[in-house]
């Protein structure tokens, strides 16, 4: 029986030798399989004498059951380490801080523009919008503006190109958010015109701008808020008052002196430059432009389909950067547009 003693243990060791599932259970076969050796052991059995049988059966047997559990507890030890394997594999360190979410913040200039339309919705304008790649005809024409007026210029207009490079029919991005007016006032005809009484028009219409233009106050790309009030018997006192009124909301001060200036706009008669001077602070006592108005010129209004005997309107053009620069003391408008993160956050 030395034998059998011998085959558990070359059993035992061979087992222990493997970490493969598939190689221990070839190994197997050597000792369990059809012709392994204990099993031809066990096949032999048949040639024994009778009183032999039993005893050798038994020893057999338990050979047999020593093998089958040294191979078990293969099986589960080698099933356990690849397990194990596997979750080191894919653990999560639950000690590494979270991704925090960041804190989102409006840029200064929305500041500024969600802050004009609240103010001047509280008087009853509605919000208005145009594309920025805008027609000749809406930037200029259609606001009184001669063919050989200085800003048709390629030298402060971008002008569009088409694929092939050839200049693009009549069409740029719009040099001022004038055109809104335009085409405000062009839809609204075409919704009531056929009325006897057409609704009064108030809206404020801030967006983005284009100019070939670029130093520490001017940007290629800026904004400004157009306003617009058409009706009937709206005068340049109302245009006086609704600036003088909104320019103390937005700074939130009445120490301040509001003074129009006579310009020249094409698309206003008369027209004039608005300044503020404010009478305390750092600011103190400089007139400061932040704005052109008028009232709107008769043949604007023609344009759009208006009678300029029955309406009058005014209108007004802000510069929201400038405005923004003040209210929070800002003195490079380029701030403004090159994403800088350490100032930006100042606001958020
Ligand atoms: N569009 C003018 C500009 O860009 C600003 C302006 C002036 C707008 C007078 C107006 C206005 O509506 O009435 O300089």
């Amino acid at each position: 029986m030395d034998n059998l003693d011998q085959i558990v243990s070359e059993a035992r060791a061979a087992f222990a030798a493997i970490s493969d599932p598939d190689a221990l259970e070839q190994a197997k076969a050597r000792f369990l399989g059809k012709s392994g050796q204990i099993t031809e052991l066990l096949k032999g059995l048949g040639k024994l004498p009778p009183e032999e049988k039993k005893t050798a059966g038994a020893a057999i047997n338990v050979a047999k059951t020593a093998v089958e559990n040294a191979l078990n507890k293969r099986r589960e030890a080698i099933r356990k380490a690849a397990l194990e394997a596997r979750l080191a594999e894919e653990a999560l360190d639950v000690t590494l801080p979270g991704r925090a979410e960041a804190g989102g913040g409006l840029h200064p200039v929305t500041r500024t523009l969600e802050r004009i339309e609240s103010l001047f919705a509280s008087i009853g304008f509605e919000v208005a919008d145009g594309p920025e790649i805008e027609e000749d005809f809406h930037n200029f024409t259609a606001l009184n503006t001669p063919e050989d007026h200085p800003a048709r210029s390629m030298h402060d207009t971008f002008y569009l190109q088409n694929p092939d490079g050839s200049l693009a029919d009549k069409v740029l991005l719009r040099t001022h958010t004038s055109p809104i007016q335009a085409r405000y006032m062009q839809a609204h005809v075409a919704k009531y015109g056929r009325l006897e009484k057409m609704p009064e028009i108030r809206i404020i219409a801030p967006g983005r701008v284009y100019r070939v233009d670029s130093d520490a106050t001017h940007s290629p790309m800026f904004h400004q808020v157009e306003g617009l009030w058409v009706g009937e018997n709206v005068s340049f006192a109302d245009l006086k008052g609704v600036i003088a009124d909104f320019l103390k909301s937005f700074f939130e001060t009445d120490d301040l002196t509001v003074r129009f200036r006579p310009s020249f706009f094409p698309f206003t008669e008369p027209s004039a430059e608005i300044d503020v001077a404010f009478m305390s602070g750092a600011l103190k006592g400089r007139w400061l432009e932040i704005a052109g108005c008028g009232m709107v010129h008769p043949n604007v209004l023609q344009i759009a389909g208006i009678d300029p005997e029955k309406y009058t309107g005014f209108a007004f053009g802000f510069g929201p950067d400038r405005l923004t620069m003040l209210r929070y003391g800002v003195n490079d408008l380029r701030l403004f547009f090159e994403g800088d993160l350490r100032f930006l956050r100042q606001f958020a």
